[in-house]
């Protein structure tokens, strides 16, 4: 077996796939999902999406990672050698890199508001979807955050596997889990915050529809880093001594948790202002500041606080993605090109930060730019999150279902056979790989594309 890096124990391993599992997808994207679609219904779908069908996924990535301990490419070349899977592979290099592009984009604007809370300018009330609009469209400023935002990012990805990564994320998590629940004891003190809760928590079932399943399958596909080499990449840096499932639904659990508190530190304080909850994308980056710059004209020094505790966690979350989708890339030069990590890591940057340039350009000077009636960014967002990812996550059941041979698989989930597994669970896990996850991720596909 050759000598590779590995994230330590079982503790890193799980804070390192739930640095990249937790990050703007459960900020940013859940609560205004949950609130396009109702609320606790579509919370109550999402867990179940999650555990039947994105934990098994999750599973069959951690298989090919684990089993060839090799960059995205390298491990379909290895357990499928002589075919054309490390096409497959090669996909799945170019997806995460093409979204790093953007999502440093989306990183920049909370580094940005970061600085924006900490200056107190929602406090002058300079917040609202007129400040989101300006700042966004604006040249400079999103650039400036954005190169930041990489910059801190590909910082990390220096640092190493085990002593950059692994050691942000084992320090990093915990306190991310700290601010955010004192986040959220402070929304469901507000006056008026009751119904924010009671619409995440109290399930009306006849809302649900098959948009409600699509979506809830989509947003948890997004929110544990599926279908882009992430966990591949990710599960070929752990021991093989460690077990499998425990990380994956450790995982899993932490990023439920997470996407839950996130839930509850938005949802009351918009229900406390009378804002709808189904505003959409701009709920964090325009709603939210506007509740902020209104919340302070009665409490200015505990509003600017959580303020700023806020976009502190938005852009530590984003950033341990962020650190996920690169090292996809980074991994794959280095090994497959032989460079070092750095050199990787320099070009995984220029290619980031230029591709990110023209998307964050893409809200103001060139706006006009749009392809299909899209601008740039909302484009490579749809294309890589509704088609790519899905393509990526689909290839991954195939081949762990259908081309690995079942007793590697099994082999896989106990450690050589060291570890007990009980037979039906490692059925059922197995029949969900093979047929049930492949249904579900053509259903969500068609259903994103038309
Ligand atoms: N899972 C992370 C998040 O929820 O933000 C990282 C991520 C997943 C980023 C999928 C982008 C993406 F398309």
């Amino acid at each position: 077996m050759k000598a590779r890096e590995h994230f330590g124990g079982r503790a890193a391993v799980i804070m390192a796939l739930a640095g990249s599992a937790i990050g703007l997808g459960n900020i940013w994207r859940f609560p205004y999902v949950v609130g396009q679609n109702g609320g606790a219904a579509f919370v109550f779908v999402y867990i179940l999406a999650t555990i039947l069908l994105s934990l098994p996924i999750f599973f069959a990535e951690s298989v090919i990672g684990r089993r060839s301990r090799a960059n995205c490419r390298g491990a379909l070349a290895t357990l499928a050698p002589g075919t054309k899977w490390h096409l497959f592979g090669l996909l799945s290099v170019i997806t995460p890199m093409l979204i790093v592009s953007y999502y440093s984009v989306v990183g920049g604007w909370s580094l940005d508001y970061l600085y924006k809370a900490v200056t107190l300018s929602f406090t002058s009330g300079s917040g609202g979807t007129e400040g989101f609009g300006s700042f966004v469209s604006s040249t400079w400023e999103p650039l400036i955050a954005h190169t930041l935002f990489l910059l801190i990012s590909i910082g990390i990805i220096f640092g190493g596997v085990r002593k950059g990564i692994g050691k942000v994320s084992k320090i990093g998590m915990p306190i991310l889990f700290v601010l955010v629940v004192a986040i959220v004891i402070y929304a469901v003190s507000l006056p008026g915050a009751g119904k924010g809760v009671e619409y995440l928590l109290h399930p009306d079932f006849s809302k649900i529809t098959g948009k409600t399943v699509l979506d809830a399958i989509g947003q948890s596909f997004y929110s544990l880093s599926l279908g882009m080499g992430i966990i591949i990449t990710y599960s070929s840096y752990v021991r093989k001594e460690e077990n499998l499932l425990a990380t994956g639904f450790g995982t899993a659990t932490a990023d439920l948790l997470f996407a839950m508190l996130a839930g509850m530190a938005i949802m009351p304080a918009v229900f406390a202002s009378g804002i709808a909850p189904e505003s959409g994308p701009g709920l964090i980056f325009d709603t939210l500041p506007f509740i902020f710059s209104s919340m302070a004209l009665k409490m200015p020094v505990l509003t600017s606080i959580v303020a700023i505790l806020f976009f502190l966690t938005v852009l530590f979350a984003a950033v341990t993605s962020a650190v996920s989708l690169l090292e996809v890339g980074v991994a794959y030069l280095s090994e497959e090109f032989k460079m070092s990590r750095r050199k990787a890591g320099v070009l995984v940057f220029i290619f980031a930060w230029i591709l990110g340039v023209i998307c964050s350009l893409s809200f103001g000077p060139l706006a006009d730019v749009q392809i299909f009636g899209l601008g740039l960014f909302d484009l490579l967002d749809k294309f890589c999150s509704n088609i790519l990812l899905i393509i990526g996550g689909l290839l991954c059941v195939i081949f762990v279902g259908w081309k690995m041979k079942r007793a590697d698989v099994y082999d896989e989930f106990t450690n050589g056979g060291t570890k007990r597994l009980n037979a039906r669970v490692f059925n059922a896990i197995y029949f969900v790989i093979r047929y049930l996850a492949p249904i579900a991720v053509l259903m969500v596909f068609f259903s994103s594309v038309l």
